[in-house]
């Protein structure tokens, strides 16, 4: 549990070494409004974060270069290369984390929307003793099983990044070097106490291209420029 008096040192992954098989390309990379994907979702993590660890292939690392980062922000950024698997990515960039970072954010760069309320209702619940907090937005389908059935949906939400960890907590769930498609889920399996937050509904990953406009179209309702 991190105590009031403790300094509070806060480090976030961006995972951004999808291939975008989806997507048809490196969607992280496609312009929104004037700044790419992932530049916009590191810029936001910079402005919660001491440092930033941005995770990139090797393939888009060497035809794009380094992302044009956080400019004017003092936050450090450090660039890695990532891995086959989400959760491989993660360990790449948890490796860059300095081991002074006592709560570390881990954030899709597919997520360029997240708002700053949702960095601070994530942050908020690590202050208060979470060894994990994922934020959540209601399930608003009907889901249905293959096999037959429908689950009720009132029980069910769907995970959003960014995600908050006790560092100790996440480097202990990531040095199983299990698989899944969050990291909380890490958490959770090896005993750690899961907290959730509301998410927003904006906070979409873009997926398809139809996101990528959906996305540009949210902010130009919000009246952003870069
Ligand atoms: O594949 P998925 O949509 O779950 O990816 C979520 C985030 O994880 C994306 O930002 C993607 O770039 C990243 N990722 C990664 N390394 C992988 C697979 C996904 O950094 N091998």
């Amino acid at each position: 549990m991190i105590a009031n008096d403790d300094v509070v040192d806060i480090w976030t992954i961006v995972v951004a070494a999808g291939s975008g098989s989806r997507f048809g390309g490196p969607k992280q990379f496609f312009d929104l409004r004037g700044e790419r994907v992932v530049d916009r979702s590191v810029r936001i993590a910079a402005a919660h974060s001491a440092g930033v660890v941005v995770v990139l292939s090797a393939e888009v690392l060497e035809e794009t270069g380094p992302s044009r980062l956080t400019p004017g922000s003092s936050t450090r950024v450090v660039v890695v290369v990532g891995s086959d698997t989400r959760s491989g990515s993660v360990r790449e960039g948890l490796a860059a984390v300095p081991a002074e970072a006592t709560v570390i954010l881990v954030h899709d760069g597919a997520r360029p929307l997240a708002t700053d309320e949702v960095y601070e209702r994530v942050l908020l619940a690590v202050a208060a003793g979470a060894d994990a907090v994922v934020p959540v937005v209601p399930v608003t389908d009907t889901i249905r099983r293959r096999s037959g059935g429908v689950v009720d949906r009132a029980d069910l939400v769907a995970i959003q990044t960014p995600q908050g960890f006790r560092a100790e907590a996440l480097r202990a769930a990531h040095a199983a070097a299990d698989d899944a498609t969050d990291d909380a889920t890490l958490v959770e399996a090896g005993g750690g106490r899961v907290v959730l937050v509301d998410g927003d509904s904006d906070n979409m990953k873009i997926t398809d291209p139809s996101d990528l406009e959906i996305a540009r179209l949210l902010l130009a309702r919000r009246g952003e420029t870069p």
